[in-house]
């Protein structure tokens, strides 16, 4: 395990956040399951390319990866070992030998200079404590001319996911999220995205609207019980001590409307970005070259 600075975020992602998100790895798989499309389209990954997925969690994105790059490889970093393991299991269950995972900090990782094609992240590049400084190390494990993909959330009144969920349990709806602080719309200000990614040495930064629908259950009992189990929710409700009875009809209430034959699906909206490390940025690059793998 490389060194941890975003420990906060540490302590989240192995502790009762990321064994949530490990013990519930088909359920978070299928929130995601419209961006991957997204994701990896954009991506364009080469069969000989390497790719490194940030923040991979239980490493759906990190696999996909890894068959289109069939004859390269695919390294899934994250902070949570209980996610790692689940990813490293998966991999193994399904004969995917072209993928590695490792323990780490993207904001610090001393990944091999210059030893990427592509690097993406589905949600796992919001939490960093220092954004330039992150991007700017993910930027030095790109060969020059290497890409950047990643999706991540648009503001918080665009998120039906977020917002009628969280308006049945606060009573009134959630306010805007601060785009400084870490946490999930930390990159939803498109303004400041892009002044990031440009500040941490990135060109052609673009950012494109895409909006998917996120399946959360199977109906809407289904869909509030992964709910209330979620990290943040189980938090609020520690911290506030309402009754979990009246917590639960209130929040199957409130996802009812978005029940369709196949689940419930929510609106849901994303930027997915993508950047470019400048052609001519010899900056951190070994001389070698060097590959990762
Ligand atoms: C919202 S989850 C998304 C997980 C996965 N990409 C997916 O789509 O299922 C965010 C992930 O980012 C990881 N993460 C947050 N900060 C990180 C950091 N500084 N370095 C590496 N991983 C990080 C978390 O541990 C978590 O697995």
């Amino acid at each position: 395990m490389g060194h941890i600075v975003n420990t906060h975020q540490a302590e989240a992602w192995n502790g009762y956040e990321g064994e949530h998100w490990a013990a519930h790895q088909q359920r978070w798989d299928a929130v995601s399951q419209e961006l991957n499309h997204h994701l990896l389209t954009a991506a364009a990954i080469g069969e000989q390319d390497h790719v490194l997925d940030i923040g991979c969690g239980n490493g759906q994105s990190t696999r996909l990866a890894a068959a289109r790059a069939h004859r390269g490889h695919a390294l899934g970093v994250d902070l949570s070992a209980p996610m790692l393991a689940q990813a490293r299991a998966t991999a193994a269950a399904e004969g995917v030998s072209n993928v590695r995972f490792e323990h780490g900090d993207a904001q610090v990782y001393p990944f091999e200079a210059g030893g990427f094609d592509v690097a993406i992240s589905r949600g796992g590049i919001m939490f960093f404590s220092d954004p330039v400084t992150a991007f700017a190390n993910i930027g030095r494990a790109l060969r020059p001319g290497g890409r950047l993909v990643f999706v991540c959330p648009r503001d918080v009144h665009r998120q039906d996911w977020f917002v009628a969920p969280m308006t049945a349990l606060l009573g009134r709806p959630p306010g805007p999220a601060g785009p400084r602080e870490p946490g999930m719309f930390s990159l939803a200000d498109h303004d400041h995205l892009h002044d990031l990614l440009s500040r941490a040495g990135f060109e052609t930064v673009t950012a494109t609207g895409i909006d998917v629908y996120m399946t959360y259950g199977s109906d809407a009992a289904d869909a509030a019980e992964f709910v209330l189990g979620m990290g943040p929710v189980r938090f609020y409700l520690d911290q506030t001590g309402r009754p979990a009875e009246g917590v639960r009809s209130a929040v199957t209430a409130a996802l009812r409307p978005y029940e369709v034959p196949g689940g419930v699906r929510m609106p849901g909206s994303f930027w997915l970005v993508a950047a470019s490390r400048p052609l001519g940025d010899t900056l951190g690059t070994s001389p070698s070259g060097g590959r990762h793998f």
